[in-house]
């Protein structure tokens, strides 16, 4: 593993290292089955998730994920980006291992991140990066801003990506997904008071924990009904109960995007 990807995955755990400490105390552990990467999911391939990107270092070594929403366009979340350049990033499609080489790499000519963006726990969460060369896979459709309802509480939404086995484990070979029910504004406050932004993030996962995405899986998508609606940003620890994963609210985000898949 290279040191860029150990710096942004330190980077990363370190955004929620003071209310990591909360959930240990507040997550009982005889409870907790043994996590497995997104933590609870089943393996999957890019073939299942053709749009699937995995947004990685000069070396290939893969350390956020990326949705591909048009054949150069791929929406990650902003705090992937933060400290990066052009020349500094790939974005490697149908790649289903980390290990592996196949697939398609395509350099970055463009990362725009929302200039809002300050931590996030602040919300505005977003990144488009601009591909230098397109994918030739399937992309995925996204929400437009007036789809607010797609985040009705209990609906079942889909997580996909590498990311970490369990709160600072390591990273899953194979892609991997899961589905978890969003979890209403009321309901996500009640876990992370003000540092819940409800215009700009929406909530998932079980109350119990157990099923969540992880270090590694930042960027990547939540799917409701086969349509990007999510990004994975934050939260406290991984699949604890009472701390469900914090999503960018992509309904908020829609117009920008477009302007950036248009631009
Ligand atoms: N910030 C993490 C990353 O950079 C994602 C954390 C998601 N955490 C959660 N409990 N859902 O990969």
């Amino acid at each position: 593993m290279s040191g860029l990807t150990r710096a942004k995955k330190a980077a990363a755990a370190a955004a929620t290292a003071a209310a990591a400490a909360t959930a240990l105390i507040a997550a009982p552990s005889s409870a907790v089955a043994a996590p497995q990467p997104i933590v609870g999911g089943t393996t999957t391939t890019t073939s299942a998730y053709p749009f699937m990107m995995q947004i990685t270092d000069a070396s290939q070594d893969q350390f956020c994920g990326g949705t591909l929403v048009s054949p150069t366009k791929v929406v990650t979340a902003a705090h992937c980006m933060v400290g990066e350049s052009t020349s500094s990033v790939r974005v490697v499609g149908g790649r289903t291992y980390l290990n592996g080489t196949n697939g398609t790499v395509a350099r970055v000519s463009r990362i725009w991140i929302h200039p809002a963006y300050r931590s996030v726990t602040r919300g505005d969460d977003v990144a488009v990066l601009t591909l230098s060369t397109s994918m030739p896979y399937t992309t995925a459709p996204y929400v437009s801003s007036s789809d607010t309802s797609v985040y009705a509480a209990g609906t079942t939404a889909r997580i996909i990506g590498w990311g970490t086995t369990s709160s600072g484990g390591s990273s899953s070979d194979q892609l991997r997904t899961a589905t978890v029910p969003t979890v209403s504004d009321t309901g996500c406050r009640g876990s992370y008071g003000s540092r819940y932004v409800q215009s700009d993030m929406v909530c998932a996962g079980y109350s119990s924990g157990g099923v969540d995405t992880c270090q590694g899986d930042s960027g990547g998508p939540l799917l409701i009904g086969g349509r990007l609606a999510g990004i994975t940003s934050w939260g406290n620890g991984c699949a604890a109960a009472g701390y469900p994963g914090v999503y960018t609210r992509l309904t908020t985000f829609s117009a920008d995007v477009t302007a950036q898949v248009n631009g």
